[in-house]
């Protein structure tokens, strides 16, 4: 084994590579024909039938409004040269769902049941030269989920071509140790452990293993994008190859670049099987410099105590579905960094294998997570129904896939499960935890728990790290009671809101914001939660009480399709319930935890939790959580919006988000008052409204921090288009509604008709509001709150050109970059 350092520059023209991959490894994702329902059409993957339909008054709004259940089937062709069948051929699904069954040329190969898994399926025994059938069938019962998960092949599919002699499939286990940090370049010595498992068919031989370890430098050359390879040391193991054997080798790195949040460096451990007279095979590990320490007064990175300012995401895009889409995450990732986030839990599943690339190169902390259900129902199809079979299967695909991620921090093996109560059931938590330490010994495992005498009982050491989901009354109590055990919050606040929609009177302690009545919106004062939740401000006295607690991942950074509390489980709605019986029992347990529930159909569709609405447009509260997560950034915010036709003489509370101390407000130039911030805003409850101009100042130590307007705004009359973000696939252009003086009207709902020309297609629209029941495939739909966003394809190169026309106003058009 030799440990070389090596200088030399080469020179490739190929980009960054993304997850960990074998070279024999191509997308798979083309000319599907998808067949459901007696119908059939061709599709690209990744593909989602759910959110290509209409949403329906009778579906459950806990699950979306939309039909993502059913069976149906994927076929493709493939063309298999005699060549070819030297070698191993697997398809590769980043995930489907669910329960899918792949075929080739009518031979059973199995499959995967759990939508949420990646997988492989080794095509060759069915396989022959010439053309091949594969399907794919896909079976997605309902009752399976307690939000929107999407149905059909709705992330990436791979074909991947080895030979017999090759790293193994998800086959490198790469970590990292550090030592002295330079805290001013961001650097340390590094060592670096790679262990790569082989697979091998035949007698056993001798090759070599060899892995450089190598910086992508990137930059532009004649106007293109250059990566230049930079190999900083190199290991060459010559070994006897057997099947399933693990090769281990090992590296120094002198002042290795750490990955941080804040500067996510990645670099590439390239690894080659080899014979003296061929490769065999390339594969490739993307990897970050970093150490990750849990320890009893909270995480660490690099040796810094890092808080973690979390957030929970469901896997949909929103209007895009379950279908998984670069851009369409790059996008959010950008707007809740801006925030100050810099964590992310999956919840309740682990992600696709791209968002994970898309932590590791933007920067964040992750809880990576198995599951919402161990044995105990939770829906009477969900995860209960796989668990015996199928946990260790996932579980091990989860951490295998994953552990090279330096963004991932934790195995979370599940959310709020039953048999956090039932002590005869500990060993289920034991025993995925034995496993998670079997599989990664340098993660820890954790779970997210609702069950607040588990925290007190020997559950609490069944896992690491202890989640509590809306318990920080309890983090001083667990600090106190478990020494040496970390804490944190693994899903905190469940504020509730509508994007721009704002109720009177404000009544924090009486009122709810909402009403069983029309519109079904809630008030976006943040001062309401369902029962069992709390505003952000609840959350941060107690992690300000407790230093001790690592961080919180707040419910949820985006809304996402399904659960619509407070109009979730709507009772007149019989697909949401079984029988009558069942409908009273949930009409009376929701009244147990004081929400007021009707027997009126409720159109929600979506939730209500997000920071971010669904369409991708900020609710007051990101500012109230860039306050308190961006201290250093000067910034105010003010709320609510200020035209208010009819309201003129009555109360109009004002709040203010600052990250300042102190902040003066003024209506129409006439001060009313300067405020010292109380707890994490600043109220003026008694503001009676006048249209005009509401303006506030924002102070720091006494000097000058920041300011801002809201005006009043006559009727919309007219469109303004931009650029919201503008990725190699997908454009997001948002439709702003001014009045004749150019100010932004939050009250305009006009329809509004889009329409492309050039090489690009319009795959969605969406303005954020969770009951509105038009297809995100519609090409006209009312504008929510003086905004709306529409998601473009490119499908060619050139100018695409998008108009949009507002019913009664000019049609205005924006030309893509
Ligand atoms: C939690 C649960 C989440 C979501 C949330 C809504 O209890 O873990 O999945 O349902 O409540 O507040």
């Amino acid at each position: 084994m030799t440990n070389r350092l090596i200088t030399t520059l080469v020179f490739a023209g190929i980009a960054l590579a993304a997850a960990a991959q074998p070279a024999g490894r191509t997308s798979f994702n083309e000319g599907w024909t998808f067949e459901k329902d007696g119908a059939s059409r061709k599709v690209d993957l990744p593909h989602d039938w759910g959110v290509e339909g209409d949403f329906r008054q009778e579906y459950p709004g806990e699950s979306g409004k939309l039909a993502w259940w059913g069976q149906a089937t994927y076929r493709k062709e493939l063309e298999i040269s005699a060549e070819d069948l030297t070698k191993d051929i697997d398809l590769e699904i980043d995930g489907a769902m669910s329960h899918a069954t792949v075929e080739v040329n009518g031979v059973d190969l199995g499959g995967w049941p759990y939508g949420y898994a990646s997988f492989a399926i080794r095509l060759n025994p069915a396989l022959k030269p010439g053309r091949n059938k594969i399907r794919v069938h896909i079976d997605n019962p309902e009752e399976s989920s307690r939000w929107y998960p999407g149905g059909g092949i709705y992330r990436n599919v791979w074909l991947t071509k080895t030979n017999k002699t090759s790293v193994a499939h998800w086959g490198t286990y790469l970590t990292t140790e550090i030592g002295i940090v330079n805290r001013t370049l961001n650097q340390a010595d590094a060592k670096v452990a790679l262990r790569v498992t082989l697979k091998h068919a035949g007698e056993k031989t001798v090759g070599m293993v060899r892995t450089q370890i190598i910086r992508q430098d990137r930059y532009k050359r004649d106007g293109k994008e250059v990566t230049v390879d930079r190999v900083l040391a190199e290991t060459r193991s010559i070994e006897y190859i057997e099947d399933g054997k693990t090769v281990l080798q090992t590296f120094d790195l002198e002042g290795a670049r750490l990955w941080t949040p804040e500067d996510p460096t990645m670099y590439l451990a390239r690894t080659t099987v080899e014979t003296p007279d061929e490769v065999l095979d390339r594969y490739e590990t993307p990897f970050g410099v970093r150490s990750a320490e849990w320890k009893a007064d909270g995480f660490y990175l690099n040796g810094d105590k890092t808080f973690l300012k979390g957030v929970c995401l469901h896997h949909d895009a929103g209007a895009l579905g379950a279908v998984w889409n670069d851009d369409a995450w790059v996008r959010r990732f950008r707007m809740l960094k801006e925030m100050g986030c810099n964590a992310i839990r999956t919840s309740h599943n682990p992600p696709a294998p791209e968002f994970l690339d898309l932590c590791d190169r933007m920067g964040f902390l992750v809880l990576d997570e198995l599951t919402d259900t161990w044995t105990v129902p939770k829906k009477e199809h969900g995860y209960a129904e796989l668990f015996d079979e199928w946990v260790e299967k996932d579980l091990v695909a989860m951490i295998r896939r994953d552990r090279n991620h330096p963004s991932v921090i934790a195995w979370s093996i599940g959310n709020e499960c039953g048999e956090q109560g039932m002590a005869e059931k500990w060993d289920i938590p034991r025993r995925l935890t034995a496993i998670c330490h079997r599989e990664d010994p340098t993660r820890p495992t954790t779970a997210g728990n609702d069950n607040p005498w588990a925290s007190s009982q020997p559950y609490a050491e069944t896992i690491d790290l202890y989640g509590f989901n809306y318990k920080p009354h309890l983090y001083a109590e667990f600090r106190d009671a478990h020494p040496g055990q970390p804490v944190y919050g693994s899903e905190t606040a469940s504020c509730i809101s509508t994007r721009g929609y704002y109720r009177f009177p404000v009544e924090e302690e009486k009122g709810l914001g909402w009403s069983m009545e029309a519109p079904f919106q809630v008030s976006s004062y943040d001062l309401y939660a369902p029962g069992w939740a709390s505003k952000p401000d609840y959350e941060w006295a107690f992690e300000d009480q407790v230093p001790e607690c690592a961080g919180e991942f707040v419910w949820t950074g985006y809304d996402y399709l399904g659960e619509p509390t407070p109009f979730n489980m709507d009772p007149s709605v019989l697909t949401n319930f079984h029988t009558e019986e069942e409908r009273e029992a949930f009409k009376k347990m929701v009244a147990g935890w004081g929400q007021v529930i009707a027997d009126v159909p409720l159109p929600s569709r979506s939730s209500y939790f997000g920071i971010i609405d669904l369409a991708g447009f900020p609710k007051d509260r990101y500012w109230l959580y860039q306050a308190r997560w961006r201290p250093e950034l000067p910034m105010v915010h003010v709320l609510p919006h200020w035209t208010w036709p009819g309201r003129e003489g009555q109360v109009t509370p004002v709040h203010v988000y600052t990250s300042g101390d102190e902040a003066e407000l003024f209506l129409n130039g006439k001060s009313l008052g300067r405020k010292a911030r109380e707890g994490y805003r600043l109220r003026w409850d008694d503001v009676i409204y006048q249209p005009g101009t509401l303006k506030v100042v924002a102070y720091k130590d006494g000097r000058f921090w920041a300011e801002t307007e809201v005006r009043t705004a006559g009727p919309a009359a007219r469109a303004a288009l931009e650029v919201d973000y503008a990725g190699e696939d997908l454009v997001f252009v948002t439709t702003r509604l001014l009045d004749k003086a150019g100010n932004f009207d939050p009250t305009a709902c006009n329809k509004l008709t889009y329409k492309i020309s050039g090489p690009g297609d319009i795959v969605a629209t969406d303005a954020g509001d969770p009951t509105c029941h038009t297809p995100f495939t519609s090409r006209t739909i009312d504008a929510f709150n003086g905004l709306c966003s529409v998601i473009v394809r490119r499908t060619g190169a050139g100018p695409i050109t998008v108009s949009v026309s507002p019913d009664g106003l000019k049609t205005e058009k924006i030309v893509l970059p």
